[in-house]
C-alpha cells in the first residue's frame, strides 16, 4: 500500500513518548482505505488513535493502522440543536474548539483532553463532571472480520465509567470511522457544578457563565494540574477511580477520617486513586526517567529516555502498595501494548 511506512518508530505517535518500533505503520484516511487495508492481510495489527492512552513497553512485532480519516459534516441543525458527524482521526481538542467557534454545548467541559475522536466513545472520556456520552448520538465502524461498515447507537455502545463495548465485547472487533455528536445551541445544560470550576468561576467573579467561560475555566483548571505531554510524557490518569463497597468505605473512613468519596449507588462508593497514591507516598516520587507527577498522584511521567517497561513496574509497585495499605485494587485505564 502507498500509505505504508516499515519498521517505524513510535515515539512520536504516543503521549509518554517511549520509543518501540512496529512493524509497519498505515495511515487511514478513508473508509475505503481501510478497506483495502483489510484485503492486503496485514496481520496481525493493532489500531493507534492520538496515543495519549497507551503503554508500549516493547518493540511490536504487528503492523498500526493510524486513523487519519478527518472531516466535520453538519447534518442537522435547527434553532436548538446541530447534529454533526466526525472524522475519528479529529483530534478531540481541535473538535472541542471547533463546537466552541460554532457557540455550541456539550463539549466545554471536555477541552484539552488529549487523543482522537474516534478514541472518545471508545473509553467514553469525562472530567470535570461530563462525559461524552452525554452528548454522544451514534458511531460508523468498519467490522475487521468482515469488512462490513455497522452503526452503533448510544444504547448499542453501553456506556460506563471509561468503558464501552469497544473495550469489552468488542474489542479488537472494529475500527471506528465516524462520530456523530449533537450539540445545542445558547448557553443550555452548562455544567457547573465540580467543585474546581466554580472555585474558577468565583475567583474571576463570573454569576452567569458563558460556554466559553467553563471552557476557559477547564483549560486553566488542567494546566494548572496536569502535564503537557509535549513537555513531560503522560497519559493522563494512569488508574481508574476503583469503586468499593459501602461496608468497605465505612471501615476506612473510620481510620482514614479525611478520606474523598464519591457515593455511586446506595452500596457502592468511588475513591479517588490519586488519593490512594498520594497517601501512599509515591506523590512526586522521581526515580530515574519515570515518576508520578508531582501536581496530580494519578499521572505516571517518563521524562525521556525511559523504557516502558520501568514504568509498568513502578505501576504495579503502587497497585500493590495501594492493596496492602488499602485493601483496593486500583486497575490501568490506560492500554498496555
Ligand atoms: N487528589 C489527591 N491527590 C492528588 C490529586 C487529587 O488526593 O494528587 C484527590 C483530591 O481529593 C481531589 C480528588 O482526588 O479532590 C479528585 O481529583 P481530581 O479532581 O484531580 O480528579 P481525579 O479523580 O484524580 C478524574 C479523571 C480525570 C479528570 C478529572 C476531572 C479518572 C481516572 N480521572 O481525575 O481524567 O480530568 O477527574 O474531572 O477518572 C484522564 O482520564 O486521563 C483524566 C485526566
Amino acid at each position: 500500500m502507498h500509505n505504508l511506512q516499515q519498521e517505524v518508530s513510535l515515539k512520536s505517535f504516543n503521549t509518554f513518548g517511549f520509543d518501540v518500533n512496529c512493524k509497519g505503520l498505515i495511515r487511514i484516511y478513508s473508509i475505503s482505505d481501510f478497506q483495502r487495508f483489510l484485503n492486503h492481510s496485514f496481520k496481525p495489527f493493532k489500531i493507534l488513535g492520538g496515543g495519549s492512552n497507551i503503554l508500549l513497553t516493547k518493540n511490536l512485532n504487528d503492523y498500526v493502522v493510524k486513523n487519519e480519516i478527518k472531516g466535520f459534516d453538519i447534518l442537522e441543525e435547527d434553532d436548538h440543536q446541530l447534529i454533526v458527524k466526525v472524522g475519528a482521526g479529529e483530534i478531540w481538542h481541535q473538535f472541542v474548539m471547533w463546537s466552541l467557534e460554532h457557540k455550541l454545548c456539550g463539549l466545554e467541559n471536555l477541552a484539552l483532553i488529549p487523543g482522537t475522536v474516534g478514541a472518545a466513545p471508545m473509553q467514553n472520556i469525562g472530567a470535570y463532571g461530563v462525559e461524552q456520552e452525554t452528548a454522544f448520538l451514534s458511531l460508523n465502524a468498519i467490522h475487521i472480520e468482515t469488512g462490513e461498515s455497522h452503526t452503533f447507537s448510544k444504547e448499542a455502545c453501553h456506556f460506563g465509567y471509561r468503558e464501552s463495548v469497544f473495550k469489552n465485547i468488542f474489542k479488537d472487533q472494529y475500527f471506528i470511522t465516524h462520530v456523530t455528536y449533537c450539540l445545542l445551541k445558547g448557553d443550555q445544560n452548562l455544567h457547573t457544578h465540580y467543585g474546581a470550576i466554580q472555585d474558577v468561576l468565583n475567583l474571576k467573579k463570573i454569576q452567569k457563565p458563558s460556554v466559553f467561560d467553563i471552557a476557559e475555566a477547564v483549560m486553566d483548571i488542567r494546566n494548572s494540574k496536569l502535564p503537557n505531554p509535549k513537555v513531560i510524557g503522560n497519559a493522563g490518569s494512569f488508574f481508574k477511580n476503583p469503586v468499593i463497597s459501602t461496608i468497605h468505605y465505612a471501615k476506612l473512613k473510620s481510620q482514614y477520617p479525611t478520606m474523598p468519596n464519591y457515593p455511586i449507588s446506595c452500596d457502592a462508593v468511588k475513591i479517588p486513586a490519586a488519593w490512594l497514591i498520594e497517601q501512599t507516598g509515591f506523590k512526586g516520587l522521581i526515580r530515574n526517567n519515570i515518576g508520578v507527577h508531582k501536581n496530580q498522584a494519578l499521572v505516571l511521567v517518563h521524562y525521556g529516555n525511559g523504557d516502558g517497561n520501568e514504568l509498568l513496574s513502578l505501576a504495579k509497585e503502587i497497585q500493590n502498595k495501594v492493596k496492602t495499605v488499602f485493601d483496593i485494587d486500583i486497575s490501568p485505564e490506560v492500554n498496555i501494548w
